[in-house]
């Protein structure tokens, strides 16, 4: 039994869609799936499963930041065996190659986390996303004219960062965007042999100062939704042919 979510084995899909927010998890489910049934709300942190173009799919709340994210990650991998995660999160754009509306497809996370310091010692790994799914969820963006970039996210523990000069610097080695779980849910997925992508809508650029609407957020994060369901249908289809 885990601690976190209250589920018992076999109610949770093999593929999982991670929103940060909970109430995206039953947005998401409510929007998306048939049959959507609740299966968690330990901590208010919701989670659900359905099914999506005649595929088990669940949604679940990662909460904010890479403890939280951890957490989560860590249950759904190793007590719900679930085979795949793909978080659909917003990002703030650091560099010139993306627009607000854009989807950054998560190829790497770089993180100034303790996280993986504590975890890999003089090392500084590099997480990075599983390519069939990355190059499953360019597909389908690229056949549905939705505009996505491949690159680098920085995965930060503070939204409201005292130092904000790292993140031109990061931007300068090909980082696309800033958010704040990619990295443990990438580290997390390579521990347990497991995929994992982060696809993150452009929510506000960090040099222009340019912000979405609600309206146009809510837009970009329903398109976005059917990039990762789509891709994790065909993974299914590869996987199970
Ligand atoms: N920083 C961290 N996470 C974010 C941001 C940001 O500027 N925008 C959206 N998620």
């Amino acid at each position: 039994m885990s601690t976190h979510i209250g589920a018992s084995p076999g109610q949770i899909a093999p593929y999982v869609l991670m929103p940060g927010d909970p109430y995206r998890a039953r947005w998401i489910a409510e929007t998306f799936f048939e049959d959507p049934v609740q299966y968690n709300d330990v901590r208010g942190m919701l989670g659900y499963t359905g099914t999506y173009g005649g595929v088990r799919v669940s949604a679940q709340g990662s909460g904010m930041g890479q403890p939280s994210m951890a957490i989560y990650a860590q249950e759904l991998f190793d007590d719900f065996d679930v085979q795949a995660i793909v978080r659909v999160g917003t990002c703030g754009a650091l560099s010139e190659k993306v627009a607000v509306r854009d989807v950054v497809l998560g190829v790497s996370a770089s993180t100034d986390s303790a996280m993986n310091a504590a975890r890999f010692g003089r090392v500084s790994y590099a997480p990075a996303a599983d390519f069939e799914l990355l190059r499953l969820a360019a597909d389908v963006a690229e056949e549905k004219l939705l505009p996505v970039v491949p690159g680098g996210l920085y995965s930060a523990d503070q939204l409201y960062s005292p130092d904000p000069t790292i993140t031109a610097t990061l931007a300068r080695y090909g980082v696309l965007g800033v958010e704040m779980e990619a990295a443990a849910l990438y580290t997390l997925a390579a521990q347990f042999s497991r995929r994992a992508l982060a696809l993150c809508t452009v929510s506000d650029h960090l040099l222009t100062g340019e912000e979405t609407s609600a309206q146009e957020r809510q837009e970009t994060f329903e398109d976005m939704i059917v990039v990762a369901l789509d891709a994790l249908v065909r993974l299914d289809q590869q996987h199970s042919a």
